[in-house]
Parts: C-alpha cells; structure tokens; sequence
C-alpha cells in the first residue's frame, strides 16, 4: 500500500490507549484496545475523489483467536476478523474496500469482542 498513512496513535481513541511496548510499529506508537466491546479508534482519512478505495489496516494480535472489528466507514459497517499474527511484535496487514467521498471520511473500528481488538498501527489509504 503507498497511499496515505493515518497513525492509530493520532486517531481519536475510546477505551484504547496508545503503547509502543511492542517492536515493529510505525511512527510513535500503536494503539492497544482495552480488553473488552465497545472501544474504537476512529480516523478522518481525506480522498481527492469519490469512489473505490483500498483500506489497509496494519495490525498484531499475539493470540490463537481471532479479535474482530466493525469497521465503519461514514457509518456503513463491514465486519472483519484479525486473524492472529503469530506474536505481538509481529504486524500483518488486513485490507477492506470502501467507497469513499471527495473530502473528509470517517473510519471507525469498533471492537466487538470481548477480548477487545487487535492492536493497531495504522491505516493506509
Ligand atoms: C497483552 C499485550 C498487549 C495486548 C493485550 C491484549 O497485554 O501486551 O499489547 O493489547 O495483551 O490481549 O489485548
Ligand atoms: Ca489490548
């Protein structure tokens, strides 16, 4: 992916902190969701134009179970599965296509598990 790169840790957090006690992560941090439903990192990604795009979300999830996330993106919702990724100092990319509009979007990941969601990087458009 060589679009733009939106950092977890300058998102907007809710029941999630930023850490870096994980090797690998870009930029200054990642972001680690507290271990519960309900907490989301939400971004406002900018496209030059309306249509298509390929969302890459950059993420470890140093367990054997899947920590799923409703990603919406301007309040349509698509649910994913982040497979584990061997440990948590070990990052993965899970891409989702969206429509976005010209202008400001906004990308939510909500985790809807218990366990909370994968930790997060950074998203790429
Ligand atoms: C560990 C790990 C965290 C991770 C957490 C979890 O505490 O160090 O980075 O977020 O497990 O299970 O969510
Ligand atoms: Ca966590």
């Amino acid at each position: 992916p060589g679009g733009p790169e939106y950092q977890a840790e300058n998102a907007t957090l809710s029941q999630a902190t930023v850490a870096s006690n994980h090797a690998g992560y870009t930029g200054s941090g990642f972001v680690d969701y507290v271990n519960t439903v309900g907490g989301y990192v939400e971004w406002t990604v900018q496209a030059a134009t309306a249509g298509p795009a390929t969302l890459t979300f950059r993420y470890a999830n140093g367990t054997t179970a899947v920590r799923p996330l409703a990603i919406a993106v301007n309040g349509t919702v698509a649910n994913r599965d982040f497979p584990g990724t061997g440990a948590w100092a070990t990052w993965s990319d899970l891409t989702l296509t969206a429509t976005l509009k010209a202008g400001a979007n906004t990308v939510r990941a909500t985790a809807t598990g218990a366990a909370g969601g994968p930790n997060l990087d950074k998203l790429t458009v």
